[in-house]
């Protein structure tokens, strides 16, 4: 079986159909997340589905990892946006340390982003103003959620139906539901090359170590490094 899954794996087309211009530091937008809304843009406007999908990882307080797909919602000169209920999974982990990593993954560009960093709620007035922009069938689901507990299919379904009737008109923002900012320390582009030369590029901020063969001299804290790293 082990066998046949690794030659199926194995027959799957990687980096296919691309045609890689590669590009330079100087591609990049001076604030990078600019550049990743650049990036963002440049999937959706190749065809690549939710390219504003993002795995957020946290870390819990035994130091156990977990990861799950999220939307951006926004992006600005300071921070990147993601809803989600603060007594989730990832709420509770977040309560407890704030250091988070997030990656994109474009295919269809064979483009991949990840940065660290660190994630704060927002106020009470943004978290209900993202809330009253989702669709009703979004507000509705954001009252199923019940922390972590285990569900019943039918349960849920029957809470589902209640929830509508109850509310035909106007959906309250549930207390739980939190707009997070995410704060970057370092962002890290990658682009697929021909045979495998890929185009890798890091920005780290003035406080961050820079290792490599970036240019420093002039950098403020808050600015931000840039360098190529090896593919
Ligand atoms: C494409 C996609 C987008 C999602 N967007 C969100 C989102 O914006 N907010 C959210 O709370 N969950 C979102 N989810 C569900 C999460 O992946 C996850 O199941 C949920 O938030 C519970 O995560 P947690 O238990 O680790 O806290 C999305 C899932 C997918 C596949």
């Amino acid at each position: 079986m082990t066998e046949t899954t690794r030659n199926r794996f194995r027959a799957i087309a990687v980096f296919e159909g691309l045609d890689p211009k590669g590009f330079t530091t100087a591609d990049l937008a001076a604030n990078p997340l600019e550049a990743v809304q650049e990036w963002i843009l440049a999937a959706a406007g190749a065809g690549q589905a939710e390219p504003h999908a993002m795995t957020l990882c946290t870390v819990g307080a035994d130091g156990t990892p977990s990861s799950r797909v999220l939307l951006c919602k926004d992006i600005d000169g300071e921070r990147l946006y993601f809803a989600s209920h603060s007594d989730s999974r990832k709420g509770v982990e977040l309560a407890d340390n704030p250091r988070v990593a997030v990656q994109f993954h474009w295919p269809v560009v064979g483009r991949q982003l990840r940065l660290t960093g660190t994630a704060t709620a927002t106020d009470r007035a943004a978290s209900e103003a993202d809330f009253a922009e989702r669709g009703r069938g979004s507000r509705l689901s954001a009252h199923l959620h019940r922390a972590t507990a285990p569900g019943d299919r039918e349960e849920v379904l029957a809470e589902c139906r209640r929830l509508s009737d109850a509310h035909p008109q106007d959906i309250p923002c549930p207390p739980s539901w939190t707009l997070y900012g995410i704060v970057p320390s370092e962002v890290e582009f990658w682009e697929a090359g021909t045979d495998r030369v890929h185009t890798r590029v890091r920005c780290l901020r003035a406080a961050e170590t820079l290792t490599g063969n970036g240019t420093s001299d002039d950098a403020t804290p808050g600015d931000w490094y840039r360098e190529y790293l090896w593919p």
